[in-house]
């Protein structure tokens, strides 16, 4: 069966066929716009960003699989093939890495760390006054999905005060959970750091804006690995000069890689990671995709799909 790539460009494929002849060695694994492969002989697609309508030019497709957990970067697609299952790339080291990156985020923001490295860049000794403490710090969540809940219940285990914020209901030990638009107040004003995990949805796109941003506690932080469409980013730096925020550390971009020019790139209260929360081997995710390209070939159901009608 005929496996099209497209994740890494050109020089990632010498390690996905690596993978892939472990994984799945029966899979043909080209390139994308591999000129010799004609469209019909496509069966499956593993895909990070995929050119809008290249998606659609496969008649035969039985699957697309994204090689991360997000599927906004298919769906912002308008021709994608309707009917053709789309699947997220959820492994253990996901859930793993990104909770590791929450916990990481998350100190660094309660300690001031984006600070300290400042003052290291400017052989500044500046001591600070106290010491905050994971038991004094109340995080909230927003999305408590496959990476949020897993994140939630790290951090609970840290000592840090968890909170979460879903679409639905949910009762999590340790956890102190809010749902839905009307629960949205109560549950920032409680959030002294906010970390976001939310898939980017028509729901969920601009969702802090000054508004809500300005429902955080003065002082709060802010942890973005969900999207950057969550984030209105001319509101967060507003809200860090005039102080009502006390710093953010944004790990997703709407330009990837984040442009020279940025404001982000300099602003003191801003910390920013390249994309790099949680991104599983290429080893590890041909292991998972080979998974679901063999569910799907036995006709059984395959885990992680797409719901239309969440729009996630
Ligand atoms: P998921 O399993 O689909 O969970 C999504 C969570 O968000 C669910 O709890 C869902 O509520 C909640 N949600 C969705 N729409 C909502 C709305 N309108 N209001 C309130 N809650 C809403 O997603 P995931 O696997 O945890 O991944 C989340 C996102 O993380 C991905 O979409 C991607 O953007 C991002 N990500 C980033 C990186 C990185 O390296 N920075 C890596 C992987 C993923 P319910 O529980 O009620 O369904
Ligand atoms: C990364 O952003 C992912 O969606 O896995």
């Amino acid at each position: 069966m005929l496996v099209m790539i497209k994740s890494g460009g050109a020089q990632a494929m010498p390690a996905w066929r690596e993978a892939f002849a472990n994984a799945l060695p029966e899979a043909d694994v080209r390139c994308w716009g591999d000129p010799g492969v004609p469209p019909e002989a496509v069966r499956y697609a593993l895909v990070w960003e995929p050119e809008r309508g290249a998606l659609a030019r496969f008649p035969n497709l039985r699957m697309v699989i994204s090689t991360g957990a997000g599927l906004d970067h298919v769906l912002a697609d308008a021709h994608y093939p309707h009917g053709v299952p789309l699947a997220r790339m959820i492994l253990p080291e996901t859930r793993d890495g990104m909770a590791e990156f929450v916990a990481m985020g998350t100190l660094m923001l309660m300690r001031d760390m984006g600070t300290v490295a400042r003052n290291q860049a400017a052989r500044r000794w500046q001591t600070m006054p106290f010491t905050p403490l994971a038991r004094r710090t109340r995080v909230g969540v927003m999305g408590l999905g496959a990476l949020g809940l897993h994140a939630a219940r790290y951090l609970a285990g840290m000592g840090f005060e968890v909170s979460g914020w879903s679409r639905s209901p949910k009762s999590i030990a340790g956890v102190a959970s809010y749902h839905a638009m009307a629960n949205l107040p109560v549950f920032l004003r409680r959030a002294d750091i906010l970390v976001n995990l939310l898939p980017q949805t028509a729901d969920t796109v601009g969702l802090l804006n000054r508004q809500r941003l300005s429902m955080l506690p003065r002082g709060a932080r802010l942890l973005n690995a969900g999207r950057a469409g969550h984030v209105v980013h001319e509101d967060l730096l507003a809200l860090l000069d005039e102080g009502h925020l006390g710093g953010a550390l944004l790990d997703v971009f709407e330009a990837e890689p984040l442009p020279p020019g940025s404001p982000l790139w300099t602003h003191p209260g801003v910390i920013v990671t390249p994309h790099c929360a949680a991104t599983p081997s290429r080893a590890d995710r041909a292991h998972r995709a080979a998974q679901l390209i063999r569910l799907a070939e036995a006709g059984a159901p395959v885990p992680d799909l797409y719901v239309p009608a969440r729009g996630y």
